[in-house]
Parts: structure tokens; sequence; C-alpha cells
């Protein structure tokens, strides 16, 4: 029952106008996502779209307030730091990479590099960092990497989200055309598009799950689950980059998840963290 009511809920919506116009501009996509969203949840002030679903649900909201007054990614993030600034084999280290990260630059990832011509998200430089200097790359999705990465993004607490789409640049909006496809566009055999749920139906319930607002999605990753917590070990289990989300994504409505950093789930990331844009950085975030 609840899933045809979902279904119906989506088709309705689609009709109503989800804010996706095929010719807009960046900047066009943009000003409806926000204005979808202060219509759709009135009297939430923009910067709470920063804390998912705690800004929509006043006793999933007391709960979580409770733990972060202990939060359980602390330890975590300590390790984080430490990689940050271990030193290579050849005596320099991740902090030499990313010389400003102590004063906030994770608001400006994912970046467009006109010269490589792609997009470039924060774990991938992370990750070419360690390579261009002999180290082996971390694993994706979790474990050290991700902790570095929260690490930088709580560097960056506070600071709005900037990603620039160059409007004048057809190779950026290639990607972020690209992305912007991929987040509405219907997969799996449930046959949904991450619109269908984060957009159409956020506010509304799936299962036991309330489905937060896409706007303010990427403010606080990596990020600390409970249930990948639980399902792993050891601190760092919680941790989970944006393409590890994707992945469960794609997966709960069994659409075979793309691999990490993959051009897929970088435009997607580029579009998503686009639509952000304003928003304050609060990573690591805490979810169940
Ligand atoms: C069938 C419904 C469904 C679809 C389709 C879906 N998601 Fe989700 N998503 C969820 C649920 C449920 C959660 C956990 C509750 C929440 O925060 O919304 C979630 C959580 C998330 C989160 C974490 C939110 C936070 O605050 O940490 C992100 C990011 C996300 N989804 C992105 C996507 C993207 C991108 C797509 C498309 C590839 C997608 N989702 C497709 C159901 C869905």
């Amino acid at each position: 029952m609840k899933s045809k009511t979902i279904i119906l809920a989506a088709a309705v919506g689609l009709v109503a106008g989800a804010p996706l116009a095929a010719l807009a501009g960046p900047k066009e996509d943009l000003k409806a996502f926000r204005e979808y969203y202060a219509k759709r949840f009135p009297g939430i002030p923009f910067d709470e779209f920063a804390n998912g679903v705690y800004a929509i649900d006043a006793g999933m909201r007391a709960e979580w307030e409770q733990m972060e007054e202990f939060p359980p990614y602390e330890l975590g993030l300590d390790i984080g730091k430490a990689e940050f600034y271990k030193k290579f084999k050849n005596g320099k280290s991740l902090a030499d990479c990313f010389p400003n990260a102590e004063k906030g630059i994770k608001q400006n990832y994912p970046y467009w590099d006109p010269k490589r011509k792609e997009v470039i998200t924060l774990e991938l430089a992370i990750n070419e960092c360690r390579k261009a200097n002999g180290e082996k790359p971390y694993k994706w999705k979790t474990g050290k990497l991700a902790a570095v990465s929260a690490y930088i993004g709580y560097l960056s607490r506070g600071k709005r989200i900037n990603v620039i789409v160059p409007e004048d640049d057809p190779d950026a909006l290639a990607w972020y055309e690209r992305g912007k496809r991929f987040f509405y566009a219907k997969r799996g055999q449930l046959n949904f598009s991450c619109a269908d749920c984060h957009v159409v139906n956020a506010g509304r319930r799936i299962r036991a799950n309330l489905l937060s607002p896409a706007l303010g999605h990427l403010t606080h990753f990596p990020v600390y689950r409970k249930k990948w917590e639980a399902k792993g070990t050891g601190p760092l289990a919680g941790f989970g980059t944006p393409h590890r989300r994707y992945a469960g994504c794609n997966k709960q409505v069994r659409a075979k998840p793309f691999k990490p950093q993959s051009v897929e789930y970088r435009s997607l990331e580029y579009f998503h963290t686009y639509m952000s844009n304003g928003l304050p950085i609060n990573a690591p975030g805490m979810r169940m």
C-alpha cells in the first residue's frame, strides 16, 4: 500500500511541476530548486536545510541534538586529522597538497578543472595527492579516505557552498547537464529517480524512513551513519563519502550502482552540490 501512495504522489508531483526545466541553465535551475523547497516547507529557514531530516521533524531533531553532545564521529575525525598531517615516505603530507585546508576549502568542491576538462571531487583530489607522492591510494567510499575528507570538511564548517559552473564553458555545462539528467532519470526495478524521493516526496515517509529534501544534501558529507557503524568495525566504519550514499540509494531501487568517482557519480555530485550553493558546510553530519 505504502509504495503505491508514493508512486501516486510522484506522478502528481511531476505534473504539479517539480523543478526541472529542460532548457534552463544552472542559475535558473538553482532558483527554481530553492523556490520549490521554500514553498514545500514554509517556515523552515534556508540554512536549516543543511540539517536534512532534522530540519523537518522535531522528534528526530531532539534525538540528534542529544547525540551531538558526544558526537560519535569524534574519534574518527582525530584519525582523519592524523592522516592529514602524517608524513609520506618522501617527507611531504596531504597537508602539503591542500595548503588552504585550515582556512576552509570544502565549500569549493567539487570543482571544474578546465585543463583536465573534468570535475574534481575532494576524495579524488586526496587520492591523487597520495599517488603523486608515491603512496598507495586509500580505498574509496569509507575508512581513512572518508575520515580525511571529513576532517577537511570539518575545517570548513560555517563556510557556504560555492560550487561554480562556468556557463561559458560547454564542457563544464555538459558535465552539469549529465548530473542533472542522472538526478531526474528513473532507474532500477522500482523505476524511481533521485528527484522522486528527495524532491517530489521529500518530507513523506517511505517504509520507516522520512525522506530528506535534496536541498542541503551535500553540506555534511562525508557523513557518519549509525547504520554503517553497526555494519562495520572500528571508529571509521560509520563514515561514508557521497558516492557511498549514491550507491546505497541506487541499490534501494534495485539499480546497479556505479563505481565511486565514475563520471556518472562525479557529474551527479557536481549538479547535486551546486543545488546547495549558499548553504553552510557542517561536515561531518551524523545520520541514522
Ligand atoms: C526510493 C527512494 C529513494 C531514492 C530513489 C533515492 N533515495 Fe536517497 N535516500 C533515501 C532514504 C530513505 C534516505 C535516508 C533518509 C533521508 O535522509 O532521506 C536517503 C538518503 C539520501 C542522502 C543522505 C541525506 C543526508 O541528510 O545525509 C543523500 C545524499 C541521498 N539520499 C541522495 C540520493 C540521490 C543522489 C539519489 C539518486 C541517485 C537518491 N538519493 C535516490 C531514499 C531514496
